[in-house]
């Protein structure tokens, strides 16, 4: 059956479709629960698809993007290579997916392992070479995208070394995902022609910060944040020294796309203060578009 493509006349628009709305409220400091996604549950796969599979990739590495939370962002292949693991290293921001993963698999949560922070990348990567070298097909699930700021490339080049090949499932990251689902567009036709994607782990002028904060207060595009609730006061600051409006709408989203989701509205200059009532996971998003839409609050 074809399927018929009406033009929707969008090239005939000239306006955004929402205009920056009212200044927020700098007085709140409090997320609130605005946007729900309807839940989805996923269906194991019949078990003919997990042999097929299996049989496919034994052996074999997937580093799959989980998206950002919701278990139905995941792509169609992610949902099949889940369901078809012999063995599964998850993360702890990878969504539950744990309605279709196959009731013999192997489930590792790597976020559980000890001495995570120092230790476990090379144990991870050890693991994922052992598993398929004994012939499994192996998932390394994770938040997100794999290669948005999830060492996604370290480990494929350490599978891939070792003579293990890898199949990437890109999956749907959250600095766009997040903001997109609780009412704000990263971009918008008339008032942005950019967006950056930044990691707030390590505060301006910090040694190891490899973000040049100055360049960043001088552009007018969205910036999106990740990893930047401890040092996003610091973060906020340095844009506003380096000439970025302090009236600069900014927009708060702890755990997206979750039923724990919630957001805020603020402005640049509020930004430190919003964030002392908000924990990671979040998105930071600042610019003119951080303005969620009116029937998303
Ligand atoms: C190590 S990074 C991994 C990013 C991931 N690979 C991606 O593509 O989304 C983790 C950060 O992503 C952001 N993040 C991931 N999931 C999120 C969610 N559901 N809600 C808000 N922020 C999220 C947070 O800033 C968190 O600290």
């Amino acid at each position: 059956m074809s399927r018929r493509v009406v033009d929707s006349g969008d090239n005939l628009r000239t306006q955004p479709t929402h205009p920056p709305a009212s200044a927020p409220n700098e007085t709140e400091t409090k997320l609130k629960a605005m946007t729900d996604l309807p839940p989805v549950t996923l269906r194991p796969l019949p078990s003919e698809t997990i042999s097929d599979i299996r049989g496919q990739l034994r052996g074999t590495v997937a580093l799959v993007g989980g998206g950002p939370g919701d278990p139905g962002l995941i792509s169609y292949r992610g949902y099949q290579y889940v369901g078809a693991a012999d063995a599964i290293l998850i993360d702890h921001l990878a969504p539950d997916l744990s309605s279709i993963i196959p009731a013999d698999c192997d489930v590792i949560d790597v976020a559980k392992l000890p001495y995570r922070k120092s230790v476990a990348q090379e144990k991870i990567n050890s693991m994922l070479v052992e598993r398929a070298e004994a012939g499994q097909f192996v998932v390394r699930l994770k938040g997100g995208d794999p290669f948005i700021f999830g060492r996604g490339l370290e480990e494929q080049e350490y599978c891939e070394d070792h003579h293990v090949s890898v199949t990437v499932v890109p999956g749907i990251t959250s600095p766009i995902a997040v903001p997109e689902t609780a009412g704000v567009s990263v971009t918008q036709r008339g008032v942005t022609h950019d967006f950056t994607v930044v990691s707030g782990h390590v505060p301006p002028g910090h040694p190891k910060s490899l973000v040049n904060w100055d360049a960043l207060g001088h552009m007018r595009g969205t910036i999106c944040i990740i990893m930047g609730v401890k040092n996003g006061g610091a973060i906020a600051q340095a844009l506003m020294d380096a000439g970025r409006d302090p009236e600069t709408p900014a927009f708060v989203t702890q755990e997206g796309t979750t039923s724990n989701e919630k957001s805020i509205a603020t402005t640049l200059a509020s930004l430190g203060q919003v964030l002392e009532n908000v924990d990671p996971p979040a998105v930071i998003v600042i610019g003119d578009v951080a303005v969620p839409r009116p029937h998303a609050e």
